[in-house]
C-alpha cells in the first residue's frame, strides 16, 4: 500500500506542498490501486498546513469541533456558519489534501433543498471540495440533491454522533442489516465515500466488500479502505474522551503544559526576555 497520490520526487515519504492535489477520483480509484486512504480532522489554518504537509489525503472539518474546539459534550450545537468559518481557515492551509466539510445537525435534515443550500454554502463560502453528512437510508434524498449539483458527498453511517440522544451515548453499533442498508443507500444516492464509525471490524470488512465506493473507518478495524481520526485525539491534545479506537501518536498536551510552565517561570524570575529577544 502507498499514499493515495504517489508524490513525484518525494524521496522521504513525507508530502510537500507542490505535490498534485488529491481528488475525488483518487478516492474512488484507491482500492483498485491498492492504496489505503488517510484522513484527519482539522479546524484551523496552522493545523491544516501541518497535516497537509504530512501527506494526509483528506482533511475533514468535522462537527467534532463542537467538542475539541468549543468544549461541548456533543456536536449538536455546532452551526453551519461555524463550520463555514472553520472550513475557510483550513482551506487557506490546504495545498494537497481533499478538503471535506461536515454538514452539522439540522443543516440538512429538514429537506433536500435545505441540504443542497447548506452544501452550496460550504463550497462557495468555506472553500470545501466535498461535504460529509450523517445517516444512510434517511439521508439518501439529501445526498441525491447535493450530488445532482456536482458537489461530492461523503456519507457517514454506523455510530452517527448527531444521533447521540437516540443512541443513548457514543456506542458501538452492531445492527448488521441496518448498517449494510445505510451504506448501500449512501452509495446508491451518489456518495463517493462513506465513513463507518464504531462498528465491529468484521462487519466493516463485509460492508466494504459489498460497496464499490471506499469506506473510511473510525473504530471500524483494518478492513476499511481508509482511516480517519480526530487530530486532537491522535496528537494527545484532548483527553475529555478516550475512545478505545484512538491510537495516540504524540503527547502534545503535556508538552504544551510544560512549555507554558517554563515560560511562566522565566517571566517571573526575569530570565525571559533575554538580550537576544530584546531590541537595542
Ligand atoms: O466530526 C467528525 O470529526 C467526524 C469524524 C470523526 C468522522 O465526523
Amino acid at each position: 500500500m502507498s499514499t493515495a497520490v504517489t508524490p513525484p520526487g518525494n524521496t522521504n515519504g513525507s508530502a510537500v506542498a507542490e505535490m498534485r492535489p488529491v481528488t475525488v477520483p483518487d478516492f474512488l480509484s484507491a482500492r483498485s490501486r491498492g492504496v489505503r486512504l488517510t484522513m484527519l480532522t482539522a479546524y484551523d489554518y496552522t493545523m491544516a498546513r501541518l497535516l497537509d504537509a504530512a501527506g494526509v489525503d483528506g482533511l475533514l472539518v468535522g462537527d467534532s469541533l463542537g467538542m475539541v474546539v468549543q468544549g461541548s459534550d456533543t456536536s449538536l450545537a455546532v452551526t453551519l456558519d461555524e463550520v463555514i468559518y472553520h472550513t475557510r481557515l483550513v482551506a487557506r492551509g490546504v495545498r494537497r489534501s481533499l478538503l471535506v466539510a461536515d454538514l452539522p445537525f439540522m443543516s440538512f435534515q429538514v429537506s433536500p433543498q435545505q441540504a443542497l443550500e447548506s452544501a452550496g454554502r460550504l463550497v462557495k463560502e468555506g472553500g470545501a471540495h466535498a461535504v460529509k453528512l450523517e445517516g444512510g437510508v434517511r439521508s439518501a434524498a439529501a445526498i441525491e440533491a447535493i450530488t445532482r449539483c456536482d458537489v461530492p458527498v461523503m456519507g457517514h453511517v454506523g455510530m452517527t454522533p448527531q444521533s447521540v440522544r437516540r443512541l443513548g451515548g457514543f456506542r458501538v453499533q452492531r445492527d448488521e442489516k441496518r448498517i449494510l442498508e445505510d451504506a448501500l443507500a449512501t452509495q446508491q444516492a451518489g456518495a463517493f465515500a462513506v465513513v463507518l464509525e464504531c462498528v465491529p471490524a468484521e462487519l466493516a470488512q463485509s460492508v466494504t466488500a459489498a460497496l464499490t465506493i471506499p469506506t473510511i473507518g473510525i473504530g471500524a478495524g483494518v478492513g476499511c479502505d481508509g482511516q480517519i481520526l480526530v487530530a486532537h485525539d491522535m496528537l494527545g491534545l484532548f483527553d475529555d474522551l478516550r475512545p478505545r479506537f484512538v491510537k495516540q501518536y504524540a503527547d502534545l498536551g503535556p508538552a504544551i503544559v510544560r512549555a507554558a510552565e517554563t515560560y511562566c517561570r522565566e517571566v517571573r524570575d526575569g530570565s525571559f526576555p533575554g538580550p537576544e529577544h530584546s531590541f537595542r
